[in-house]
């Protein structure tokens, strides 16, 4: 810490020190007038800059600075493309910057664990590493400009029902793989300026008051230096909450805990260290953005609205294209349906919302070569059957070349605040794609919605471009998509199911309860699914091109190695087609360990890379493997712990295809070390006792024939363990005879 933020804490009253640790308003820190300790002005994300107007009320969300809206943060994750990525942090960084806003609640890093979270389409995946590696890209992109950034909702925020009161159950393993990664992936690769503690409690404890997550795992694991911010109103009590290293709560309390904090210090019931741990940490945020602020900087909004049009179609997801129905060509006679196409659907609500004063519609045609006509057949906003308007569709859909409708979820179906009910399109808009199919074989579906829904005309259409919430180029880009002018790269980063009920967490999300068992554990979305040989819709990773790319060799440069150590991995890609096109190459890992110790899904991903291919160009592409690509977290040890034996390093189409692998021994550096309790027979022939030797070639018979010997529990109770050794020996061994081993085992110890 700086010597000038110890002066300054030096300086300050215990009532001064208290008051800073609160807002002064919505999205002010205090000012102390006396020692010129500014203040500064935090503003909402994660898709744009959403700066509230200072004469707007606190619910009006609606009510900001125009900015630009870019692509949800679904639609970033969907890119695999860290720089993309980048890009659009250092563009919301520099409206930042010139806005005077110190730095942007943004980004949203929790796992997609259901489907049905109300904010999904502000979240990354269902995939802790693409999280994790997509949040360091913005907030390395927004903190490149001198602006800070706020990784949130930290952590175990799956859904908004009851958002204010509910309790995430997590065992350890699940937590630290899952629910923790993303978030100790972003901190340690970018280390955000502050990081926002989320409404809910995990294993019981409130968030706002978890020292084992904000303090010992957050600042003492992870290295995190930053600030920690509530979510606004997320405070329960302030005196536990700063012991726990909750340093600045959101919005200012008026005043209302300040006192239970100073008498809690005066009765040392809080030690004031940590309060002044709190301050420290505030005033260098503060300072941070003071001395980051540059004055007089503008922004570009042709410039950055150009940017989305851009981006917005390479994290459009090409989900099914059969007979090469698109791109369109230029003298397709095309039929466009939908009141997205007129009044698109191009960002989530509640607290992300932008005003963005420049919407491109669908309709603007002179991005189509194609002759277009347009039908509305159902509205955006509801789930209205218009039996004239729909009937009008239905013919004009018989006339055509091809039909594009654009459906999509209606803007009240999903936002911040409540989940959605169902999975489901509204009625009306599944009930016009089929009666359309019906008349017209040539028929492409636009999805504009945050988060995954039902198809269940997906076998009927020849087409479905998935472009999730593509921000205020929407328009453009989409119709840049559909005529082959973009060629859409992006991937799902989330499984499409068949149906809800398929979801891992269907049986165990929001219901009735405030108490959330995440009984699915690490079988989280692909992880789920690929281990039940389920079939999806769509798998993670899936996402098709209007080139046709193919893998040559693969390279590991090591058989075996040590967990301490690194592998490089190459293969070459090749595009084979006329079309320049972007692939994303995806590098999986799967334990092929036969008589593996843990519970283990198939297959995870640990790496990605985006990249250009000229027509018929190849390319070699590298990835760096290390520890953590192997890794489980081991509950015993309370650390990360590789499992000895082989892995397969796969390069596959998504999650569930494999296009090429090969084959690395991973040897822990450190070998786990079996932990017997005291008591255990086990500790004694393990730790081969006096009385073990005695016992052990009656057990090393016995289990010579099976590898039962291993695998028992650590606290395997030795009557039991007489009797599967009995039965696995098939009348070898008597129950009595062994008995008589354990008895004399005892009575050697009571010696
Ligand atoms: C949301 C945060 C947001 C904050 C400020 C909260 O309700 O959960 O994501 O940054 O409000 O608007």
């Amino acid at each position: 810490m700086d010597s000038k933020i110890r002066s300054i804490v030096k300086k300050l009253t215990l009532e001064e020190k208290v008051s800073l640790c609160s807002g002064t308003d919505f999205w002010h820190t205090k000012e102390i007038e006396r020692l010129q300790i500014p203040s500064v002005m935090v503003s909402d994300g994660p898709s744009g800059l959403r700066k509230q107007n200072p004469e707007a009320g606190i619910r009006e969300v609606n009510n900001s600075i125009e900015s630009v809206c870019f692509p949800a943060a679904v639609n970033l994750a969907s890119s695999f493309d860290t720089d993309l990525v980048r890009s659009v942090g250092e563009a919301i960084g520099d409206e930042c910057q010139a806005e005077d806003v110190a730095a942007i609640l943004a980004p949203g890093c929790n796992i997609k664990r259901s489907p049905l979270c109300g904010r999904n389409f502000e979240y990354y995946s269902e995939d802790p590493y693409l999280s994790g590696k997509t949040a360091a890209a913005y907030i390395n992109g927004v903190q490149s400009k001198g602006v800070g950034t706020s990784l949130k909702h930290f952590c175990a925020n799956n859904q908004e029902f009851r958002r204010n009161s509910y309790d995430s159950r997590i065992d350890e393993r699940t937590l630290r793989e899952i629910y923790l990664k993303g978030f100790e992936i972003a901190v340690k690769e970018s280390q955000p300026w502050t990081v926002m503690c989320a409404y809910n409690m995990v294993n019981g404890v409130q968030m706002s008051e978890n020292k084992r997550l904000l303090t010992d795992i957050l600042r003492k694991e992870w290295g995190f230096e930053g600030l920690v911010v509530s979510d606004w109103g997320a405070v329960r009590d302030r005196v536990k909450g700063i012991a726990a290293g909750l340093d600045l709560e959101m919005p200012g309390n008026g005043g209302i805990y300040d006192r239970l904090v100073i008498d809690a210090v005066k009765n040392k019931e809080l030690a004031e260290e940590d309060l002044d741990a709190c301050v420290e940490r505030i005033l260098e945020f503060v300072y941070k953005a003071v001395e980051n602020h540059e004055e007089g900087r503008s922004w570009d909004k042709g410039r950055h609205h150009s940017l989305v049009r851009d981006i917005a179609g390479e994290c459009m997801v090409l989900l099914k294209n059969e007979n090469k129905v698109l791109p369109v060509k230029s003298s397709d006679y095309v039929l466009l349906v939908g009141g997205f196409a007129k009044n698109p659907r191009y960002q989530g609500g509640g607290s992300s919302h932008i005003r963005s004063g420049n919407v491109d519609s669908i309709l603007m045609g002179a991005q189509w070569n194609s002759k277009i006509i347009y039908e509305e057949g159902f509205s955006a906003t509801d789930d209205k059957f218009d039996k004239a308007r729909a009937k009008r569709a239905v013919a004009a859909a018989s006339d055509v070349d091809k039909v594009v409708i654009f459906a999509g979820l209606p803007e009240s179906y999903e936002s911040e605040g409540y989940d959605r009910k169902h999975m489901d399109l509204p009625q009306v808009q599944n009930d016009l794609i089929n009666a359309i199919a019906a008349v017209n074989p040539h028929v492409i579906v636009v999805l504009e919605n945050g988060s995954p829904v039902t198809m269940p005309w997906a076998d009927k259409v020849e087409g479905i471009l998935e472009t999730y919430l593509s921000g205020e180029g929407v328009g453009v880009a989409t119709a840049l998509a559909l005529s082959g002018k973009v060629n859409p790269s992006g991937r799902l980063p989330e499984t499409i199911p068949l149906r809800l009920e398929d979801n891992p967490s269907y049986l165990n999300f929001a219901g009735d309860s405030s108490v959330i068992d995440y009984r699915e554990g690490i079988f989280v979305g692909y992880r789920y699914y690929s281990r039940k040989k389920m079939q999806v819709r769509f798998p993670f990773g899936h996402g098709l091109s209007y080139s046709t790319f193919s893998y040559g060799k693969m390279t590991v440069d090591a058989e075996k190695m040590l967990d301490n150590e690194t592998l490089e991995v190459t293969v070459d890609v090749i595009n084979e087609s006329d079309i320049p096109g972007k692939e994303v190459v995806q590098l999986y890992v799967e334990a092929d360990i036969p008589n593996t110790k843990i519970r283990r899904v198939v297959r995870e991903l640990k790496g990605f890379k985006k990249v250009f291919l000229d027509a018929h160009e190849r390319k070699t592409v590298s990835f760096i493997l290390d520890k953590s690509a192997f890794a489980y977290y081991d509950e015993e040890l309370s650390d990360w712990y590789v499992e000895p034996g082989e892995y397969k390093i796969e390069v596959c189409r998504n999650a569930e295809e494999v296009i090429t692998y090969k084959t690395v021994t991973v040897i822990p550096k450190k070998p786990k070390k079996p932990v017997y309790s005291e008591n255990s027979v086990y500790k004694d022939i393990m730790e081969d006792s006096k009385a073990a030797r005695i016992a052990k070639p009656f057990y090393e018979k016995a289990f010579a024939s099976s590898d039962v010997f291993e695998d028992q529990p650590k606290e395997c109770e030795a009557d039991t363990t007489i009797r599967s050794v009995v039965n696995l020996n098939f009348g070898d061994f008597s129950y009595e005879e062994m008995r008589e081993i354990i008895n004399r085992l005892n009575g050697q110890k009571e010696d």
